[in-house]
């Protein structure tokens, strides 16, 4: 490989006096808005569901353990709502309408919204734990489709990865896995 990176300072210059109105995505921008846009409404309307179950797991735990693992659902449940905002930040910047409507959440979401009667710790533990294993090879096939086409969204994707292989950890502790 020989080093050819070139930057042509003129083509863009006049590329990024078009579309002014385009804010932060410029003609450079290598991947399918519009596609990127609705995956991060299925991300966002996942990150909903996810705090919802959370908030409620956190508040009817019952048991011997209850406030050790109630206290961790309720973290949880914080950094899931916070990755619903970087989501939509993310879709807000790319020109889309971050979608919170609570009628598709069910069809845009990648997880179930679950409440296992009777406030059953160790039920609620799996349920969340299954959860946070399918957001994570949900987001690591999204953070490979992204590519180096669109880097910050895959950023935004990558520190929320982080996140959920952090709980999924959390959580098999809990279970004593
Ligand atoms: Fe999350
Ligand atoms: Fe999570």
């Amino acid at each position: 490989m020989t080093d050819d990176f070139v930057v042509d300072v003129s083509r863009i210059r006049d590329e990024a006096r078009k579309k002014m109105d385009e804010g932060p995505v410029t003609q450079t921008y290598g991947s399918d808005k519009d596609r990127v846009i609705q995956v991060l409404n299925e991300v966002l309307a996942t990150e909903v569901v996810c705090w919802l179950r959370y908030t409620r797991h956190a508040i009817v735990a019952t048991g011997i353990d209850r406030a050790q693992v109630s206290d961790e659902f309720t973290e949880h449940a914080k950094e899931e709502l916070n990755h619903a905002l970087m989501a939509a930040e993310r879709i807000s910047q790319l020109g889309g309408d971050p979608d919170f409507d609570p009628q598709t959440l069910q069809q845009r979401t990648q997880t179930d919204y679950t409440a296992p009667p009777d406030g059953d710790l160790k039920q609620m533990l799996k349920d969340n734990l299954l959860a946070e294993r399918i957001v994570i090879s949900t987001y690591q096939e999204i953070i490979r489709w992204l590519s180096d086409r669109d880097p910050t969204s895959r950023r935004v994707m990558e520190k929320i990865l982080e996140e959920e292989e952090d709980h999924a950890d959390d959580l098999l502790d809990l279970i004593g896995g």
